[in-house]
């Protein structure tokens, strides 16, 4: 490598990491120990897993347990116990000398306590000697059943262990409730801090598509641009991707959950980049999509142009009081009018919206809840309808134009692949775009792509 190839440390941008404040964190589990009303819940986390021979898998915490805590570690449970005094409990790994010299610092209980503002802390073997004890005299358990079969058994354990005691006078549990069902409504509206973290993830993800945009050029392969992608990621502060990089050009932008892999990028071709990072546990999804050589070719433009057209309806249709598959209806509309114009489809557009032809080209929906998960938590019906959307959810409006080679299709527009996804919040009077800094309208990309 050449010393200039070296960034100087006056270049390496400063990252501003916010100090861990467990107040939001205590906030939702009372407000889960609130909607509970009674009953104990169990919520445990992940465990790493087994990668190959002694690597393991980087481990990722399970997104309920965290949103609860903030607390990292593998191997824990929060159990929340309501009623009159309501009380949240942790029970996680135990200090140990030896483990923390090869894996790393480990807060146990007492630290864990303290730092995560929790009522009290246990080691994890203090499990099935306590368990049995806070579910006496309650009348549910919430818990996601089916999620993990181990844990299943382990609670079965557990709820057996208090029927053996109905002897002594003490009543078991009579429901186990579905703990997801409260979890899920309060996930679909971001609080704060929530969403300050949403920014900071947006953020790095739009510098990434722009860097991936000044980087791409004839002749470079898509794993060297989801190299820039992940450089630019950590180099913010991200902890990992939210989801497996898809840079996809040519023929691979028609595969809608291709990976980055080894074609290279050709002249005259488009790539599509979908690509969001993961920070402090919350997503961001971003897709840009771009011509290799830095110029829109005539047909390609046409398609850009009207997938950002539908995407612009559907942003349109994302405030509150519009209902969740408002924004979709107006991208389809868009894209079946769009089609049909193309000399794509043929007939007349409620033909077309009626039959679903346009489903030849536009396959997938316009969007989904984004937060913890990447698809986040949340159902999209209440009662049989469609959910109207309120201030403090965050959705993914992505809408695409996919088209694989045919005999009745002109083949100028053979494998043109096109998706524009950004993540919006809705607020009080409509919507932000919490991805609008990376680069979209032709001109700024072009620019971008002339300027580099
Ligand atoms: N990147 C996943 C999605 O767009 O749904
Ligand atoms: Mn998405
Ligand atoms: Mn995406």
């Amino acid at each position: 490598m050449r010393l200039e190839h070296v960034p100087a440390t006056a270049q390496i941008p400063q990252i501003d990491i916010p100090a861990f404040d467990a107040t939001p964190w205590a906030a939702r589990r009372a407000e889960l120990l609130r909607r509970m009303g009674s009953g104990v819940a169990v919520i445990p986390t992940g465990s790493e897993v087994l990668r190959n021979r002694d690597a393991h898998f980087p481990f990722r915490f399970d997104s309920y347990f965290y949103y609860l805590t903030g607390f990292t570690e593998p191997d824990a449970v929060l159990v929340l116990v309501a009623g009159e005094q309501p009380q949240s409990i942790l029970f996680c790994l135990p200090k140990d000398e030896t483990r923390e010299i090869w894996d790393g610092y480990r807060y146990g209980p007492d630290a864990a306590r303290d730092t995560f503002a929790l009522d009290a802390a246990h080691t994890l073997d203090a499990l099935d000697e306590v368990l049995p004890k806070l579910m006496a005299d309650r009348d549910a358990v919430w818990y996601s059943l089916g999620h993990d079969a181990a844990w299943d058994a382990r609670l079965n354990g557990w709820l057996n262990a208090v029927r053996g005691l109905v002897r002594t006078g003490v009543t078991a549990p009579e429901a186990v409730r579905d703990v997801r069902v409260l979890l899920d409504e309060m996930r679909l509206i971001k609080d704060a801090s929530e969403l300050a973290t949403m920014r900071r993830a947006a953020a790095i993800s739009c510098r990434a598509h722009a860097r991936a945009m000044r980087f791409t050029r004839p002749g470079v392969r898509e794993f060297q641009v989801e190299a820039e992608l992940l450089h630019e990621f950590r180099m913010g502060g991200a902890q990992s991707p939210a989801y497996g990089s898809i840079v996809a050009t040519g023929a691979n932008a028609c595969v809608l959950h291709y990976r980055a892999d080894s074609a290279v990028c050709a002249d005259g071709d488009l790539l599509l980049i979908d690509a969001g990072c993961e920070v402090d546990g919350y997503a961001s999804d971003i897709t840009r999509t771009f011509p290799v050589n830095g110029r829109f070719s005539g047909p390609q433009r046409d398609c850009y142009e009207l997938v950002l057209a539908a995407q612009a309806a559907a942003f349109a249709a994302t405030a509150p009081g519009r209902h969740w598959n408002e924004p979709h209806d107006a991208a389809v509309k868009v894209l079946a009018q769009g089609f049909i114009d193309l000399g794509l489809l043929q007939g007349s557009l409620d033909g077309v919206l009626e039959s679903k032809a346009y489903s030849r080209f536009y396959m997938h929906r316009t969007g989904h809840w984004l937060g913890l998960d990447v698809h986040d938590a949340g159902d999209y019906k209440v009662g049989g309808d469609w959910r109207p959307l309120v201030p403090g959810m965050v959705l993914t409006i992505e809408p695409g134009c996919y088209i694989r080679p045919a005999d009745d299709i002109d083949a100028r527009f053979h494998n043109i692949g096109i998706r524009i996804e950004d993540d919006a919040l809705v607020t009080a009077d409509g919507h932000d775009n919490l991805t609008q800094d990376a680069p979209k309208s032709l001109a700024d990309i072009e620019a971008l792509m002339r300027d580099r």
